[in-house]
């Protein structure tokens, strides 16, 4: 267990954002997790994962708990799956490329994306057609006041689209400990449908791809369009696709024909908030070292000393504008502190 105060957040948020810690702790086993519980139960404390969603906007004065729990472990194999548990601060990439190293499927579109694996439930993860509950099967979470570790199954959970139960219901009453999903040893399920994967599949020359292939392909258009947050800081998508009416399209096809969109039900339409961004012509825009980015316009970066407060109102900035234009709202997809 590390405990230090006045601790810098910098390293530990992926938009680089420099705001203290009064009091830092962090723990690599469940015994000190546990303990760090019992003894701050009265006290708020303030979780921190791989810091990869999340806007810092002030110094946090709670009590800044990291949950750095490492390991993975294989719960049960058959010829055909394995179900294998990684421990809530094992990073996500890793979490993939050790899937990849063992010829186990389902996790590869996901690959390249930051942040650790506890955390990955919490918002639902999801990339190039495939999203973390496909191939989640349980994660163990610790109740921050009985000290309970308790099961959450998937449909416990209750995912949805960058959303599940740890987002409202049980929001701030559990520390996710392990996540244990069930990944294929054969006959691997391909996700290569999402168009961009197939473009890139085809420029790489490969006709029948395995898994790696196709992680290949997701790292190569990451690295396309998103900045790698040890280069710039940034927390990935900072919106969610918005999701309107079919009415509401209708409306604003009239004026932009071409506006993508995905169908969600027979009455509700996903647009992609970055096209909408791109198309109001902040692409590109910067508010001192606040900035959208240059190649996806979902994503605001920090070009170096950027406070949390600039970033957010540079958000305020794009929601108005899109407001203003499209009369769509859009909603932040990372955590505002
Ligand atoms: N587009 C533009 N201009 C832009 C950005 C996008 O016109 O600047 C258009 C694209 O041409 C495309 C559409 O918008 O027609 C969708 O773009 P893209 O495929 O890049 O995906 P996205 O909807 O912007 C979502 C996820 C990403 C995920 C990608 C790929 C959300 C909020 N974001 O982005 O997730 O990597 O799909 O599956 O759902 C993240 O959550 O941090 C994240 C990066």
């Amino acid at each position: 267990m590390k405990i230090s105060r006045n601790t810098s957040l910098k390293p530990y948020n992926t938009f680089g954002i420099d705001v203290t810690a009064s009091r830092f702790i962090s723990v690599t086993t469940l015994e000190d997790l546990k303990e760090v519980l019992r003894k701050n139960y009265s006290e708020d404390l303030f979780i921190l994962g791989g810091g990869s969603n999340m806007l810092l906007t002030k110094d946090v004065e709670a009590t800044v708990l990291h949950v750095n729990l490492k390991g993975k472990e294989i719960i049960t194999e058959t010829e055909d799956e394995v179900l294998v548990k990684f421990y809530a601060g094992e990073s996500w990439h890793e979490t993939v490329l050790f899937a990849l190293e063992n010829d186990w499927g389902g996790l590869e579109n996901l690959s390249l994306i930051p942040g650790n694996t506890g955390t990955a439930p919490i918002q639902n993860i999801g990339a190039y057609g495939v999203e973390l509950k496909d191939s989640f099967v349980s994660c163990e979470a610790i109740d921050i006041q009985t000290l309970e570790l308790i099961t959450f199954t998937k449909e416990a959970c209750k995912f949805g689209y960058r959303d599940s139960i740890f987002k409202s219901e049980v929001k701030d009453k559990y520390i996710i400990t392990s996540v244990t999903f069930g990944l294929t040893k054969r006959n691997h399920v391909l996700n290569t449908g999402y168009g961009a994967i197939e473009e890139a599949l085809t420029n790489m020359g490969i006709n029948s791809p395995s898994i790696k292939d196709v992680s290949s392909a997701v790292i190569k258009i990451r690295k396309q369009k998103l900045p790698d947050p040890k280069v710039l800081g940034n927390s990935g998508s900072f919106f969610k696709n918005p999701i309107v009416s079919t009415e509401e399209l209708k409306q604003i096809q009239a004026r932009y024909p071409e506006i993508p969109f995905y169908i969600i039900s027979e009455d509700e339409v996903k647009i992609p908030a970055g096209w909408l961004i791109d198309k109001a012509g902040l692409k590109g825009y910067r508010e001192g070292d606040a900035g959208v980015h240059q190649h996806q316009a979902l994503v605001l970066v920090n070009y170096g000393s950027a406070r949390g407060r600039d970033i957010l109102h540079l958000a305020e900035t794009i929601q108005s504008k899109i407001r203003n234009q499209f009369n769509i709202e859009l909603h932040p997809e990372v955590n505002i502190f």
